[in-house]
């Protein structure tokens, strides 16, 4: 039997989770946040700091990015899932380690399960490592893959636009094909 029979049970076991040492330093976990009917999940990296202060994911500089994207794409933010490889924010904002995301990764792969989303869009390299093994996102972005029966969609990470604004179409051009796959 799954350890979790809804979203709701996961959100709960991830609000007060110690399973790694991340839950030391966090001000609250980050549980996936959205439509339980979503045709669409993004995976994020971990929380940042405005994430780890409300405990909801994508609410600072990266979501407002993930935002724009999202209804340049006309898709409501509403009507999608979004969480993260790991729930809780990383001191100083560091990549989570190996451990910390695979002490994390069955919360993501019971938010795939429960919601079965069309198709589940990897933002940037951690994440894309963490789900599928892969690499080098730029290269490999918008390529979809099918993984133990769920289709993916990797994307460049939003946050990667506040350091190169060249990937703003880059990320905007991918949202518009991932709504146009899901019929958004
Ligand atoms: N970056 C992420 O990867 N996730 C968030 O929730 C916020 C910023």
């Amino acid at each position: 039997m799954p350890e979790f029979a809804d979203i709701g049970q996961i959100r709960k076991s991830v609000t007060g989770c110690t399973r790694c040492d991340l839950c030391k330093t966090r001000t609250n976990a980050v549980p996936g946040k959205g439509s339980e009917n979503a045709k669409i999940i993004f995976v994020g990296e971990a929380p940042g700091r405005s994430e780890d202060a409300r405990g909801e994911p994508f609410v600072g500089p990266a979501g407002r990015i993930l935002d724009e994207a999202l209804s340049s794409a006309g898709i409501s933010r509403d009507s999608v899932y979004i969480t993260n490889t790991t729930k809780c924010r990383p001191p100083s904002n560091r990549v989570p380690t190996v451990q910390e995301r695979a002490a994390c990764s069955d919360y993501l792969q019971a938010e795939i399960r429960i919601i079965a989303p069309e198709i589940v869009c990897i933002m940037g390299n951690t994440a894309y490592a963490s789900i599928l093994g892969g690499t080098n996102i730029t290269r490999n972005r918008g390529k979809v893959t099918v993984h133990d029966g769920v289709k993916y969609f990797p994307t460049v990470h939003p946050a990667a636009v506040i350091y190169n604004g060249a990937l703003r179409d880059v990320l905007g051009d991918d949202i518009k094909t991932l709504a146009g796959m899901v019929g958004a």
